[in-house]
């Protein structure tokens, strides 16, 4: 069977930098789950679907027409043959899609498609529930964490860089809010799995959390 090394975790504990630089190393493939969900979200709110309508995002979900292409070294999102790679990360797609992610309709629909990304040599996926529900029998698991103020922060020092001015106190917010949605929700709440190693990326360099990562890949 293809190995999976699944990295879940909340909004900004670094699993996304983290999955990408695990699967280059290995030279697997990589799994963005959460922009299936923005992916979700963006078409619903292109068709001003209404976002409380299961039915109708769980057939948007069902109906993507998306595809992962490598651009300029970098992965683009392609929605319907438009690049929608930057269009997925607006803070109103972002909203919409802890939205979507929280109907278990969608989750569903979106299930059989996360799993064809296993292929050989082997995937890393970064998500919530990658190892709970998506690739229970992941080899590898990792659940990686950081305070709710330090993934504001970190969130805020990337929005200055992309010359964005925003408050911390809002990011923090916004970052609770996130949370509390995902833990809450009934269907794949955001938890570690139970054979899931947690990592705390709290005042952690990124290269030590990827150094120990690939350590449990080759225990
Ligand atoms: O890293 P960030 O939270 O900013 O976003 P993301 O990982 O791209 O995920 C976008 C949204 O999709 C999150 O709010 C999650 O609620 C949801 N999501 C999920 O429910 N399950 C996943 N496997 C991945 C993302």
């Amino acid at each position: 069977l293809t190995p999976v090394i699944t990295i879940d975790g909340p909004s900004g504990s670094g699993k996304g930098t983290i999955a990408r630089l695990v699967a280059d190393r290995l030279g697997f493939r990589l799994l963005d789950s959460g922009a299936l969900y923005r992916l979700t979200a963006l078409a619903a709110l292109e068709r001003e679907a209404d976002l409380t309508d299961e039915a109708t995002l769980t057939e948007i979900a069902a109906g993507l027409d998306i595809r992962f292409e490598l651009r300029d070294g970098e992965t683009a999102a392609v929605l319907g043959g438009r690049d929608v790679s930057r269009d997925i990360r607006m803070e109103e797609v972002s909203m919409a899609a802890s939205k979507v992610a929280a109907m278990p309709g969608v989750r569903a629909a979106l299930l059989q498609r996360q799993r064809d990304f296993r292929q050989p040599p082997g995937l890393v996926a970064d998500g919530r529930d990658m190892g709970t529900t998506v690739f229970p029998d992941a080899p590898v698991k990792v659940f990686l964490t950081a305070s709710a103020e330090e993934r504001a922060r970190r969130r805020y020092e990337q929005l200055r860089e992309k010359g964005v001015s925003v408050s911390l106190r809002d990011l923090l917010e916004d970052i609770r809010a996130r949370d509390a949605r995902d833990m809450n929700r009934e269907t794949s709440p955001l938890a570690p799995a139970e054979d899931a190693v947690e990592l705390d990326s709290t005042g952690v360099d990124i290269d030590d959390v990827l150094q120990r990562v690939l350590q449990l890949v080759h225990e």
